[in-house]
């Protein structure tokens, strides 16, 4: 894992979209596994912004999300489809058709599961799988207390992500935010070869340190990482607070990055 300190939100989002800028530049053809919340949309801006300014283009680039709520169609504006189309997908060059967002209203939800389990094996496997964190360590929608090796599955939202997210989401209404999600799974995940993963203020700093500084366990989801060999974890200097190494991390990172 290498953690990477920034001082703020927008330098961190810079950084990690000029990654991907980069890869989409070397290979056009790049598959990308992507993430809602508000934490990646500074990085989707500054992405947009790059093919705006024609550096780069999405024309062949193939898409799949994480993850969507059970019951919401696509076109519900609080759904995870919606959220990428308006966030990034109509930003940028990129097809639609190549944009893939599990369907919550499917009729057989573990068939569905499969069938996009199916269509990332075939597409070869995910080059970059962008992940944001839960307050409770949560990576998608892998709440504590899922297993590490899990698959692309239907899920149960915790008490405390719905309060999270309906802040965000849903208005502050917590009884309107589903309670089921597919989910792609943990394990399914960390098959990505690499994984940028942002966590961003005050909020997210016990997530970070049981991340990045606590055993690898299955009650911070997110510390499936650390048995990756090539995660990167974007932080703020809020977020990265709690850091008993903090120091160490961000001058290690700052030398690789050639910062
Ligand atoms: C949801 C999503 C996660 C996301 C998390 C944090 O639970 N399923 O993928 O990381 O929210 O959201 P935010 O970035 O708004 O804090």
């Amino acid at each position: 894992m290498e953690i990477v300190i920034c001082k703020t939100k927008e330098e961190a989002s810079k950084l990690a979209a000029g990654i991907i800028t980069a890869a989409v530049q070397k290979n056009p053809k790049i598959i990308l596994g992507l993430a809602t919340g508000s934490t990646p949309v500074p990085m989707y801006n500054e992405m947009a912004k790059a093919v705006k300014a024609k550096k780069v283009s999405y024309k062949q680039v193939k898409t799949w999300n994480l993850d969507e709520y059970v019951g919401l169609p696509g076109t519900h504006d609080q759904s995870y489809r919606y959220f990428m189309n308006k966030n990034l997908f109509e930003k940028i060059d990129i097809k639609l058709s190549n944009t893939h967002v599990l369907n919550g209203m499917a009729k057989d939800p573990v068939k569905e599961c499969a069938k996009y389990e199916e269509q990332i094996k075939k597409a070869g496997g995910i080059d970059i799988q962008v992940l944001g964190i839960g307050s409770d360590g949560h990576i998608a929608f892998n709440e504590p207390g899922t297993s590490l090796n899990s698959r692309t599955s239907v899920v149960y939202l915790t008490p405390s992500t719905i309060k999270d997210n309906a802040r965000l989401f849903f208005k502050g209404k917590e009884n309107e935010v589903p309670t089921q999600a597919l989910s792609m799974g943990v394990g399914t995940i960390c098959e990505a070869k690499k994984i940028i993963l942002l966590a961003f203020g005050k909020n997210k700093a016990d997530a970070v340190k049981g991340m990045v500084e606590g055993g690898m366990s299955q009650f911070c989801t997110a510390s499936a990482l650390q048995a990756h060999n090539d995660a990167w974890i974007f932080c703020d200097e809020e977020s990265a607070s709690k850091l008993k190494l903090r120091n160490y991390y961000a001058w290690r990172s700052a030398t690789k990055l050639g910062l």
